[in-house]
């Protein structure tokens, strides 16, 4: 039985995808096993973007269906927004406090990683009210970030033709940076030039708007909806100093990095530092059942005390949810057991060096860079300009991928690539192969 294209049309996405190419019912996936997935007409193809760069350990895996069985007959769901607790949840808090850096110690779950966002400027708002520095509120961020879709995610968000229809509902003062673009910024100079410029930019900013009212700087390590943008290492350690020295607190937006995405647990690790709060979601439960979270720093933790009886942060209804909790904590067994952080370095090592071999000289290659397993290939035009490759063309890598027998993202300017963290060797190749294939045969389209 296949889903009839009138059933698709009542999906309120149906209405925002842009798939000029394929019908609705093409479109339609019905099964997944490791990195692959199969539509309901049968087409077999590689998923090199994990979902949305969230199916860390794979499709289908069994272990994560079981513990979810489990703990659905025995607990499907209590609240924790009062004075409750579950098992799932209190072992989950426990495990994440031994994964993530330093002093990340407390976790307050929610659902989506625009939730988990949320959730941290709250609790950095309610730190600077439990300190006594009411005026503090205002969040920074940057340019090409993105951290959700909620009305306040787009009061942050960097991507002004995603944000701009809610631009009247938004408060105003929440100021926006530039993190460093080696690939577009770097000009004659070097990285460390880069990130001192953009560092000094931040702390600038900061200044102009008074750090009496400053929350929060928040970022992605990489900010991945902007472009997969890969600020050298050493950018989140100069931002941890601005904030220092400016006494902000610093977000880090782990949502799509965290998990062992960047070939460790944590992209945060790269730069050794420590942010005050961390939000996470995706790889969490690698998607199996949604779930989220912000991290807090002990230190932050302890301006509220432990026999207080006001309500801080107000936690949703589905906070810390058991079913997702007991999905989680298979998912980092899983993680854990088959050594996919070391795997993520390895395959994304292997892709990177795949792909700049197989696409050395062709003339539509800005760039090819990765950290662990997002790698992307940045397109320019044709002429040796340098500019960007014209959207169109980069998008219709999609489709041209699609008849290859891939499922990538091409948007903007970049062919953005984030598989499954189980991917073999082999799988790895067969990406190469498909990916330059596809990239060439553009190339040559161009010049036609
Ligand atoms: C860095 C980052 N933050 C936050 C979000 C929002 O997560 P969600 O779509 O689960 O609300 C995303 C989604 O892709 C993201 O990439």
């Amino acid at each position: 039985m296949t889903t009839p294209a009138e059933a698709i049309r009542h999906l309120w996405t149906h209405k925002t995808q842009d798939h000029p190419w394929l019908s609705d019912e093409e479109l339609v996936v019905d099964r997944a096993e490791g990195v692959w997935v199969w539509t309901e007409r049968g087409h077999k193809l590689m998923d090199a973007f994990a979902g949305l760069a969230v199916v860390n350990v794979g499709h289908g895996r069994r272990e994560i269906a079981e513990a979810i069985a489990e703990q659905t007959v025995r607990l499907a769901y209590y609240p924790t927004t009062r004075q409750f607790s579950n098992r799932p949840a209190a072992e989950l808090a426990a495990k994440l406090a031994t994964l993530t850096p330093g002093d990340l110690d407390l976790s307050m779950f929610a659902v989506s990683g625009s939730e988990a966002n949320e959730r941290s400027m709250q609790i950095a708002r309610h730190y600077w009210l439990a300190r006594g520095k009411p005026d503090k509120h205002k969040i920074v961020s940057f340019h090409g970030g993105y951290h959700g879709a909620t009305m306040g995610t787009y009061a942050i968000c960097g991507i002004p033709r995603m944000a701009a229809a809610y631009a009247p509902l938004q408060p105003a003062g929440f100021v926006k940076c530039t993190a460093p673009h080696p690939f577009r910024d770097r000009g004659d100079g070097t990285d460390a030039q880069l990130v001192e410029r953009r560092a000094r930019e931040l702390s600038e900013a900061i200044v102009h708007e008074g750090p009496d009212t400053v929350s929060a700087v928040i970022l992605e390590p990489v900010l991945s909806s902007g472009g997969f943008i890969m600020p050298p290492i050493g950018w989140l350690s100069a931002v941890r100093a601005v904030c220092d020295e400016l006494d902000v607190l610093m977000i880090a937006d782990e949502v799509i990095t965290g998990f062992g995405r960047t070939g460790r647990w944590f992209a945060v690790e790269h730069d050794g530092v420590v942010p005050d709060l961390m939000s996470v979601a995706k790889g969490i439960t690698s998607g199996y059942v949604p779930l989220s979270a912000s991290i807090a720093r002990r230190r932050l933790a302890e301006a509220f005390p432990d026999d207080t009886t006001q309500e801080n942060v107000h936690p949703n209804t589905y906070a810390a949810h058991p079913v997702a909790c007991a999905a989680a904590l298979a998912n980092l067994q899983i993680m854990e057991k088959d050594h996919l952080v070391a795997n993520a370095a390895a395959m994304g090592a292997r892709l990177l060096g795949g792909l700049t071999d197989a696409l050395r000289g062709v003339r539509v290659v800005g760039e090819v860079r990765g950290r662990g397993l997002l790698v992307c290939v940045d397109l320019v035009a044709p002429d040796g300009s340098g500019q960007p490759l014209d959207q169109e063309m980069v998008a219709s890598l999609d489709r041209r991928e699609w008849d290859r027998g891939a499922i990538i993202y091409a948007r903007g300017s970049v062919l953005r690539l984030a598989p499954p963290l189980c991917i073999t060797p082999e799988e790895i190749d067969t990406l190469v192969d498909l990916v330059a294939a596809t990239v060439r045969e553009l190339d040559r389209d161009l010049v036609k």
